[in-house]
Formats: C-alpha cells, structure tokens, sequence
C-alpha cells in the first residue's frame, strides 16, 4: 500500500506564501498604524502587570511589529518563519535586533522574556487546534516567570469580508490584487484560502501568485489551547478595523480578538 503524504504544516505553507510576499509585503500594508495599535496594546499589557522590557517578537515578518518598540527603550529579539521577511527586518533594524529564523511550531528557547507577542495573523497560519497549543507551549518555555504572553487572531467576521473579497492596492509599478476565496458565511473553525496577484504595469506575463491559508480559531478553541499549553488566560479584547482594543470581544462586529495570557500559577 502506498504511504500517504504527511500534510504540510501550517508553517511550511507560511513560509512559501512569504517568501513569495516580502517584497510587497510593507507595500500591501502600508495603511496599517502600529504606532497606535502598540501604543494600546501595551496600556491593555500594563494593566494586566507588565513588568520589565524584554520583548520577544513572534513571527515579525518585516519588522512592523517590533520597529515602534525600540526608541521606547525595549531590547528585542525576533524570529520568522521567512527568511526573506527577516532580510528585510534586518535592512530596517540593524543589529540592535537579535533577528533568528524559526518556526513557531518549533520555537527554540531564545532566553526569558517579560512580553512574547505575535501580531497581525501570524497565529491564523497555524491549521488546528493541535498546532496552536503546540505553538504556545514552546512560547511559554520563553516566558520569564512574571511575563506575559499577547496575540491576535481573525475573527469570523474577518473571514466573511476579507477573505471573501477582492481588494485592489495600488503601488509604483503595478497592483497587489487579493482574491479572498471564501465564502460569506464560512463555518467557525474553517480554513480558509486567498490569492494574492502582483500584476505589474509592464506589458506580457502572468501575475506573480501567491495563496495564504490560514484557520479561524473561535475563543473556546483558543482558551483551551492557552490551558493545554500551561497557561492562563488574563484578558481577552476585540477590535474593528479602527484597531482600537475594546472589552467585550464581539464577534458580530470585531475583526480580531486579543488574548493576554501568562504561564499557570500552581
Ligand atoms: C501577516 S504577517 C505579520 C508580520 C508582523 N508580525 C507584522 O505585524 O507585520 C504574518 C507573519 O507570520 C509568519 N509566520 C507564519 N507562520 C509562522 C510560523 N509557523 N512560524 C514563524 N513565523 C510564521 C509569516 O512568515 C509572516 O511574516
């Protein structure tokens, strides 16, 4: 009988879409405001007992999620899945980065941290519940004992508008065209798919194509997975696209939720 093939991973298929996107990545996303998005997301960490500044940096990509950090006087290290996403993190960073090449699913012990975050998705690419508890239990390993542990995931809501949409951005030299593949009321738990085209003005040739994957995680799936992985949850937020973090997470008008956890007190 012949062996099945293993399925991909949630962080081989990342890491394929990526390396295919770095280059257009900070140009698709070029409307997102960290600097107020870290800015409240940090008040909501310290009024959960954020202590200290070591910050370690999960899934970074091109740097957007650690950049603000640093003139506020945080020492970040931070990893990727992606190497070509890291290049770029290191062309903006410098060496006052310590910038590692890693997948979550595999995160090795990098030192103790007071704050770990993965920001913008980056624990949508994870396929299964299984993963994402398998992801947050090597973060853990990375906490120092009075740190805490942040990240974002889709809401529904943003499977059924984004991922089910056409948007079209315009850059020098041609378009980045995302062809959300889902369906408008895709089932909670689901996974799913969108193309991305990067068509440029130049005459000939088929577009550049690349396919993100990613699941909807719903809260009980993640709050079990955050107690599977010997943690405890603190807070749990939801914001709309205004990114701003509000109580309680609603899942009929957020995009994102927010998770604050820290590891479990015996
Ligand atoms: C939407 S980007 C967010 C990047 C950055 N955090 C930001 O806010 O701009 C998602 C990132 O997650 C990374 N990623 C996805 N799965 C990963 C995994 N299993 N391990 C490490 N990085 C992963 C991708 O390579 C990509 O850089």
């Amino acid at each position: 009988m012949e062996a099945k093939a293993a399925a991909e991973t949630g962080g081989e298929w990342a890491e394929r879409t990526y390396e295919a996107m770095a280059p257009v990545y900070d140009d698709f996303t070029a409307h997102h405001d960290y600097e107020g998005w870290l800015t409240d997301l940090v008040k909501i960490l310290e009024a959960d007992g954020l202590q200290g500044k070591r910050l370690l940096d999960v899934a970074c990509g091109t740097g957007k999620s650690f950049l603000p950090m640093l003139p506020r006087g945080w020492q970040v290290t931070a990893c990727d899945i992606s190497p070509n996403m890291l290049e770029l993190a290191r062309e903006k960073a410098g060496n006052v980065v310590e910038l590692k090449v890693a997948d979550m699913l595999e995160l090795p012990r990098f030192g103790e941290f007071d704050l770990i975050w993965a920001l913008d998705d980056a624990i949508n690419y994870l396929l299964s519940p299984a993963e994402l508890r398998q992801a947050l239990s090597c973060m853990r390993a990375n906490l120092a004992p009075t740190g805490l542990l942040l990240f974002d995931v889709n809401e529904l809501l943003a499977y059924r508008t984004f991922f089910a949409e056409t948007v079209v951005v315009e850059r020098d030299g041609g378009q980045l065209v995302w062809r959300g593949l889902g369906e408008k009321d895709v089932a909670p738990g689901s996974i799913c798919e969108s193309r991305m085209e990067v068509v440029s003005d130049g005459e000939g040739g088929e577009p550049a194509a690349l396919t993100h994957r990613q699941r909807h995680f719903h809260e009980a799936e993640v709050l079990a997975a955050i107690e599977g992985a010997g943690m405890e949850c603190l807070d749990v937020y939801g914001h709309g696209l205004d990114g701003i973090p509000r109580q309680p997470l609603d899942d009929s008008t957020h995009t994102k939720a927010i998770y604050i956890a820290r590891s479990a007190r015996d």
